[in-house]
């Protein structure tokens, strides 16, 4: 099969990774890709995956070059192809595409969707109320006593969500959200909710409409800094699986989760076909949805598809074609950790291209691979071209091996101003 993938990121890296390793492909692209994924080769034939200069976004063109190439299957990674509508425009011309389509990709790119459809449908969430007026919204964080997050609706690059601790903070993130326009029309509604304390992390399951198969746990770490301080990020590392649920309690969760998504998601009419993130929370009184991503996180998937033993083709074609209940997740029982490595300032202002040396050293160590994210080449060279620069991913006997050796690999890379936590997977061993 001759497959497309759409990204250039940690998360396309992996999947394209993956992939590779699948005995039904035999040619791969990658738009745009980076120098990592032109890196990688098909364990079918040996033939290297090609980066094409074509934009993630760019969707006249991407589908231009499926029809050209006669594209197979194409997988697509990030979040805002598929809420312009990529899966629908694919369909509309007769290609086979993985992704949610766009009235799916609406639990990612509309937060007061997704807080109303949890609440018709039981699905456990924090209490919660949906606003496009200011005065409202303020008097419902009152309700609260300003220990609220005030979210904007749409996206906004992972920034329009504001921790309140008192009403005069959330007055101020409303008026900002909603009057000041910090996020532009993503803000013209917002969802406010009440303060959960507990444990974050991230669930991940493979759905097909009416069959979802739910992962092993994972959790993010998206403050810039150790301890979790510092500024919000796309992720500065993951690991899986996390001590917080056990098998029983995992099972029950997604009981709990995903049988009243799907039968919504069914009774609205959506056609649910794609990976679905819920962002979790786990309090005293249970887990509750904080949020729903429509795609794999990242970097959660570079620590998932470390350990994923089944072929991800085959299943990413069942979640497609609605024939998943035929197939099984199967899982390393090994531990994966990835530490981030970014650029300095990030996720501030940073510098491009600077130098990586110690790549070819750290991916020679056993059971690592270090995923690219922000790399191009320049001559023979790879150099920084982004904020999050590598995802160093290791497996261990447990998690506190793969944590030595991720970090035992990081120690290996060097590129001016590398910025990084040391302490992805701590809180697991705490
Ligand atoms: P979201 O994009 O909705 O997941 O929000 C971004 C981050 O804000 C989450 O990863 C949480 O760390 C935090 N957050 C969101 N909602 C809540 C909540 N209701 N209570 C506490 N923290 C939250
Ligand atoms: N791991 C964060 C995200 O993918 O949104």
């Amino acid at each position: 099969m001759k497959i497309l993938v759409i990204g250039s990121g940690g998360r396309e890296h992996a999947l394209v990774w993956k992939l590779a390793q699948s005995p039904h492909v035999t040619q791969m692209w990658c738009a745009p890709g980076n120098a990592g994924i032109a890196q990688e080769r098909l364990a079918q034939n040996g033939a290297p995956v090609e980066c094409v200069q074509i934009g993630a976004e760019d969707l006249p063109k991407v589908l231009a070059f499926a029809q050209t190439q006669k594209v197979d299957f194409t997988i697509v990674g990030p979040d805002n192809p598929l809420a312009l509508g990529i899966v629908d425009l694919f369909q509309q011309h007769g290609l086979k595409i993985w992704g949610v389509n766009r009235k799916a990709a609406q639990f990612e790119s509309s937060k007061v969707f997704s807080q109303k459809f949890m609440e018709k449908y039981g699905i456990p969430t924090a209490a919660a109320g949906t606003f496009a007026d200011v005065a409202a919204a303020k008097r419902f964080a009152a309700t609260l006593d300003g220990k609220c997050v005030v979210k904007a609706n749409g996206l906004a690059l992972g920034k329009g969500v504001l921790i309140c601790a008192n009403q005069a903070e959330a007055e101020r993130a409303v008026d900002e959200i909603m009057v000041g326009k910090a996020f532009g029309v993503a803000g013209a509604n917002v969802v406010i909710q009440e303060f959960l304390d507990g444990i974050e992390i991230s669930l991940h399951a493979l759905c097909d409409g009416v069959t979802a198969r739910i992962f092993p746990t994972s959790q993010d770490h998206k403050r810039a800094l150790d301890a979790d301080q510092g500024l919000n990020t796309g992720g500065m590392g993951t690991y899986s699986p996390t001590p917080f649920l056990d098998g029983a309690q995992l099972a029950a969760t997604a009981r709990l989760v995903l049988e009243p998504f799907m039968r919504g998601c069914v009774a609205e009419g959506i056609d649910y076909r794609g990976l679905l993130y819920p962002g979790v929370m786990l309090t005293k009184n249970g887990p509750k949805i904080l949020e729903f991503n429509a795609r794999f996180g990242d970097p959660e998937t570079q620590v998932y598809l470390t350990r994923l033993e089944s072929d991800l083709l085959e299943l990413l074609a069942a979640s497609a074609s609605g024939t998943l209940s035929q197939h099984e997740l199967k899982w390393s029982p090994l531990a994966s950790v990835c530490v981030v490595m970014a650029s300095g300032g990030y996720p501030g202002n940073y510098a491009k291209g600077k130098l990586i040396s110690g790549l070819d050293a750290a991916n020679a160590q056993p059971y690592t691979k270090v995923f690219h994210a922000g790399t191009t080449r320049a001559g023979d060279d790879i150099v920084t071209s982004g904020g999050r620069v590598l995802g160093v991913t290791a497996l261990g006997q447990d998690l506190r091996a793969a944590q030595a050796a991720a970090y035992a690999a990081v120690d290996k890379i060097y590129f001016e101003g590398a910025h990084f936590r040391r302490d992805i997977a701590a809180k697991a061993m705490s």
